[in-house]
């Protein structure tokens, strides 16, 4: 009898308000480049056959999701949301269980996110798929980073050893569902994946991603995506 190698499955935290952005409307909801942030972020996904499913965690109430052309994609399924991205996150965990396998790989990846590429998701699956604990997607960075206390400089830190941590982030599912109970339990607000299992003493792995991966935070990170979308 043969076993099958784990699958690959996509989560996708989209129930967050997006204050930072002013607008009234969700940051993942407005367009740019003819499209909403979430069905660009969605067809990325969505273009690599090997991703299994999606399930996409929506804020209770959300009425923009319907209006979505890619929300009829047999391939996605909806959860409902948290009131921090991690619980966003365990939410749809629990809607994969259902599917998927305990030792599937799960890649999380934030709707803010519309510039990701094929190639760099490839790469991740391909470079962790027989790593004991999975990883993420990071870019060196490259000022120089200083340590500030009351404004003013107290240290010069060594940037040889500091990553900018993107998505998406790609763990076991069983795995990973433990980790963010556990942080849950301690009343630990992790901001991603990789704190969670960091927390259970794993040591993630890094693969080097595109810096254009941006997460749409504030209003001028609108033109720098659209720029990336057309320059892609
Ligand atoms: O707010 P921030 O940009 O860090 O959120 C990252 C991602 O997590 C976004 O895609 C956002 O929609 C999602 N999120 C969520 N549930 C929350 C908060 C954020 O799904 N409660």
């Amino acid at each position: 009898m043969t076993t099958l190698p784990p699958g690959f499955w996509a989560v996708v935290p989209a129930a967050g308000a997006g204050k930072r952005m002013g607008s009234p409307i969700p940051k993942q909801y407005l367009e740019i480049a003819g499209k909403p942030v979430l069905q660009h972020t969605l067809e990325r996904l969505l273009s690599v056959e090997r991703i299994a499913g999606v399930v996409v965690a929506l804020s209770p109430g959300d009425d923009y999701w319907p209006g979505l052309a890619v929300s009829a994609d047999p391939r996605i399924r909806t959860a409902p949301g948290g009131s921090e991205r991690a619980d966003s996150v365990l939410s749809a965990l629990d809607v994969l269980a259902g599917q998927a396998r305990a030792d599937d790989w799960v890649l999380v990846h934030d709707a803010a996110r519309p510039c990701l590429t094929a190639s760099d998701l490839n790469h991740l699956m391909d470079t962790l798929a027989r790593h004991p604990v999975g990883g993420i997607l990071a870019v060196p960075v490259s000022d120089t980073l200083k340590r500030v206390e009351s404004r003013a400089i107290v240290a010069t830190v060594d940037r040889s050893l500091i990553w900018r941590a993107l998505t998406p982030q790609m763990f076991r599912l069983a795995a990973l569902r433990q980790a963010l109970v556990r942080a849950r339990e301690q009343g630990l607000v992790v901001t991603d994946e990789a704190s969670a299992l960091e927390l259970q003493g794993a040591c993630p792995g890094i693969v080097e991603g595109r810096p254009d991966n941006i997460k749409i935070t504030r209003p001028e990170d609108i033109a720098l995506a659209t720029f990336y979308l057309e320059q892609q």
